[in-house]
């Protein structure tokens, strides 16, 4: 998670203009700035598959005239939704507590994206221009530390991601994960900087 990311809402909830949609400005469409490699992959199927779709729509996003651009980028809020939801429900169900960083992380990026398709619905769309580049800085640091963490203590435990069966439940934790299960460090994207310190501050 970048900063910028993490300030968005202040900026994408700025005073909105008196002028009609008609007369706000148009966005310009560029090429994806995010593809699919083998460094983003988890060799975790369930999950990689998940990011691959990711990947797919935010460059759809990216490449989208005006007339697309909120259409896709609801498309991409709604995927992320159920990303962000089964990566949570995995999380909980293998020892991870609520409030552990890599669930917060997800609300508070969900936050952002939907206040974005808020003001697309509103017709700005430079906001989502500029939240789908954030993404593209965001989303590999996201994958290679607190996806890449979730993914080793899945496997760690056992976790079968399709029937949700713990083949070595004697692995789980005897406490809950309040942190992100190994996947943190001091420049996670989470803290001081980024998602935790915009989630602190609303939570202030
Ligand atoms: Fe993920
Ligand atoms: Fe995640």
């Amino acid at each position: 998670m970048t900063a910028n990311l993490a300030a968005m809402p202040e900026a994408a909830t700025a005073p909105t203009t008196s002028a009609s949609p008609a007369a706000l400005p148009h966005t310009t469409p560029v090429a994806p700035e995010l593809a699919w490699s083998d460094a983003l992959s988890l060799s975790m199927p369930a999950m990689d598959q998940t990011h691959v779709e990711f990947v797919d729509l935010l460059a759809g996003v990216q490449q989208a005239e005006d007339a697309e651009l909120v259409s896709r980028w609801q498309a991409l809020v709604e995927h992320t939704e159920e990303h962000f939801a089964q990566e949570d429900r995995w999380m909980l169900a293998t020892g991870f507590a609520p409030g552990s960083c890599h669930l917060t992380q997800h609300a508070v990026v969900l936050k952002v994206l939907k206040e974005g398709l808020d003001l697309g619905h509103q017709g700005q769309l430079q906001p989502i221009r500029q939240m789908a580049h954030e993404l593209t800085i965001w989303f590999p640091h996201h994958a290679q530390t607190m996806d890449s963490g979730l993914a080793l203590h899945l496997k760690s435990v056992g976790h079968d991601p399709v029937t949700g069966e713990i083949a070595q439940p004697e692995a789980l934790p005897a406490e809950a994960i309040s942190g992100c299960g190994g996947s943190c460090s001091s420049d996670d994207g989470t803290s001081p900087s980024g998602a935790d310190r915009h989630a602190q501050k609303e939570a202030a």
